[in-house]
């Protein structure tokens, strides 16, 4: 793993964007595996910076987003499409047509996991997979676990999971029970993946994630066997980790 440290959000989330926008420069068709939550906000608005001057374009990307939850329509201010639409697509010149996030609205599993994981198979997996981590160390919606989780499935979200979200929902009632997230082992495809954390609540998973055992007990440990793996954070969540 390559740690970088940063000073705060912004820092990290410049960084993240300089290596997203340095992939896209590369390779102007790339794939990219896509998070919501607080942590890429940051990274999301300098990227949208950079394309209105004209320095990213995203004209030929095709974007395929980690988890939906179940239940909410695209159009629902809580769900992940409309995260998406609002903080990322609406502000760059990306087709909508060649961004793909799992369909929460169709509430049989059995038909959306299996689509999404042929839609993104057919893509041939992200060149760059963007992802954020859970203070419980889940990716995705890949909660601690007695295994890892191969292809997109159905969760049912943990308390501490429930209790995380519930801070962007009027009520902790409102926050979904259940979620579609792409599997361990499709995030472990990418052929890179930027793993990004800000924040004190974050230091103990980071801890766990670049220095612990490799368990599904911790979903992100898993990414020390990733050959191409970078993590960009801030001090606050690096706190735990030696400087080297
Ligand atoms: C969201 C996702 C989640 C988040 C994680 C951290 O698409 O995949 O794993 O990355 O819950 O969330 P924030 O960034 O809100 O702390």
């Amino acid at each position: 793993m390559r740690i970088v440290r940063t000073k705060d959000y912004n820092d990290m989330s410049r960084k993240a964007a300089n290596v997203i926008s340095a992939q896209v420069i590369l390779k102007p068709d790339s794939v990219l595996g896509l998070a919501t939550g607080s942590t890429p906000i940051g990274t999301y608005k300098q990227l949208a910076e950079w394309n209105h001057k004209g320095d990213c374009d995203f004209s030929e990307v095709h974007t395929y987003n980690l988890d939906e939850y179940v239940g909410l329509s695209h159009d629902d201010p809580q769900s992940y499409h409309y995260f998406m639409r609002t903080n990322f697509f609406d502000h760059i010149n990306i087709d909508i047509n060649n961004t793909h996030v799992p369909d929460g609205a169709n509430l049989n599993a059995d038909e959306v996991c299996p689509a999404y994981d042929k839609m993104v198979a057919d893509a041939g997996y992200p060149d760059l997979q963007l992802l954020g981590i859970g203070r419980n160390g889940h990716i995705g919606f890949n909660e601690p676990d007695d295994v890892f989780s191969k292809g997109t499935h159905c969760v049912n979200l943990t308390e501490s999971t429930i209790k995380a979200n519930s801070r962007l929902f009027e009520r902790e009632e409102d926050v979904p029970r259940q979620a579609y997230s792409m599997g361990v082992q499709t995030i472990m495809y990418a052929r890179m993946i930027l793993i990004c954390a800000s924040g004190e609540d974050k230091a103990q998973a980071v801890h766990d994630m670049i220095l612990g055992p490799v368990t599904p007990r911790c979903p992100a440990s898993i990414l020390q066997l990733h050959h191409h793996c970078i993590v960009i954070a801030d001090e606050a969540a690096l706190s735990l980790v030696p400087a080297e």
